[in-house]
């Protein structure tokens, strides 16, 4: 589950739409929103999968028989879909300065090289387009032949030591000088820049981090024991993911204010200031190639778990095996993704229109599922079935029946009608 969670979303979005977003004010409501919105849907999620034993579809076709309900899971296919095509891109971009870092052409570059080769990267469709066709080999294969446990189990390894390498890189960055001024920027909220856009995109931002809103924590609740303790796993899962999106926060926005680069300049933030740092420390140039191959490591995790709700909705629907569902899916997903390479309103549209509001739509209705068709025993059964009573049942009821569909209506709406320039406040 947290490999699913920690990955691009944590690394490269959460510090690229903070930093639009103005920095400190932004990380609060996105904290708040963490804890009073993410934590109840991810814990709904994961109790209607372990009720059921089955994906959402499924799921919702066994707990509300001839009922519409399933429709939310069949979003479910169209938001991996699109995430993944321009996914798949930022994890190519992520290989790409693997190779670089080993081949040294990030060495000993000033600001203004740094932004010229992410430039260059994102602006060359042959770059572009060939390390994203190697992200989509290396996921298809390993969904094609089911083995994405080896890579989880990888992962549990590798995964702390990203997190002991991102610490060692907000070391050098916070001492580097100016620094200060990125740490306020972070920590010293100024409410004057937060807009109806950016606490949108903080609700959008959590859901994507989480990976929630469409159904794929389900999938996973499926397989949790019924002596595991489902609140605790929620929880767990959203602090690490928190941790991380965080210390990436601290890694990026020092060395940006130090580099004079602007923290809204966008999707490329990650890539245009960790260079800069890389050249600044001690074992710089064999601390970023491993850097930047972990980042890959983590993606991939996200990127398997998004293909293989595409694979195993193609496979069941179309009857066909494993392998085949993926050589046709990756082919598809290259398809879309090469249009996102080559039209960057594309890409930004997918970006904007699945963690904005796809997923908040789907955690709405997933939410609404519970006091409208479970009811209040039947979910208290299950967040209980390690057979210890739930302290903060009755809150967790109170959330998911009356604050999280409300205030995810009313940030919807206030986003939406910003998004198409309408200021009704
Ligand atoms: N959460 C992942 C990340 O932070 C991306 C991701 C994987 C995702 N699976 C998802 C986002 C499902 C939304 C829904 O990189």
């Amino acid at each position: 589950m947290a490999g699913s969670a920690v990955g691009l979303g944590n690394v490269w979005r959460f510090p690229y739409i903070l930093g639009e977003n103005g920095g400190a004010a932004f990380l609060l409501v996105y904290v708040a929103f963490t804890i009073l919105i993410s934590i109840p849907v991810l814990l709904t999620e994961f109790a209607i999968g372990r009720m059921t034993g089955k994906s959402i579809v499924r799921s919702f076709k066994t707990l509300a028989p001839k009922t519409k309900w399933y429709y939310v899971g069949i979003c479910g296919v169209i938001c991996p879909f699109l995430i993944i095509s321009f996914y798949n891109i930022v994890t190519g971009w992520t290989l790409y300065y693997t190779y670089e870092s080993m081949a040294g052409g990030l060495q000993g570059l000033d600001e203004a090289g740094v932004q010229q080769v992410f430039a260059d990267t994102s602006s060359n469709m042959g770059i572009s387009t060939f390390w994203m066709i190697i992200a989509i080999a290396i996921v298809g294969q390993v969904v094609a032949r089911g083995v994405s446990d080896g890579i989880e189990k990888v992962s549990k390894i590798l995964m702390p030591l990203l997190v002991v390498l991102i610490v060692l890189v907000c070391i050098r960055s916070v001492t580097l000088d100016g620094a200060s001024d990125g740490l306020k920027f972070l920590f010293y909220p100024d409410f004057s820049k937060l807009t109806a856009k950016g606490i949108f995109a903080a609700l959008g931002q959590s859901f994507f981090s989480m990976s929630i809103g469409m159904g794929i924590m389900t999938t996973y609740g499926a397989y949790i024991q019924k002596t595991e303790n489902l609140s605790q796993c929620a929880v767990r899962v959203a602090m690490v993911d928190f941790m991380i999106a965080f210390l990436a926060g601290i890694m990026i926005f020092p060395c940006a204010f130090a580099f004079g680069i602007s923290p809204d300049q966008g999707a490329g933030l990650v890539f245009v200031t960790l260079p800069n740092i890389f050249n600044q420390m001690f074992m710089g140039r064999a601390i970023s190639v491993v850097f930047f191959l972990l980042l890959v490591i983590a993606a991939l995790t996200s990127s398997i778990s998004l293909f293989e709700v595409l694979v195993s909705f193609y496979k069941d629907q179309f009857r066909t095996s494993r392998r085949k569902a993926s050589i046709i899916m990756s082919l598809v997903v290259a398809v879309t993704g090469f249009a996102c390479v080559v039209s960057p309103t594309i890409f930004n549209f997918f970006d904007q229109i699945t963690a904005n509001v796809m997923l908040p739509l789907g955690a709405f209705f997933i939410v609404l599922f519970i006091p409208i068709v479970l009811k209040r025993e039947r979910i208290k059964e299950e967040l209980e079935a390690h057979g210890k009573s739930m302290r903060l049942f009755n809150t967790y009821y109170f959330l998911i029946k009356y604050v999280v569909p409300v205030a995810i209506l009313l940030i919807f709406v206030n986003g939406m009608l910003d998004w198409i320039g309408v200021d009704w406040l």
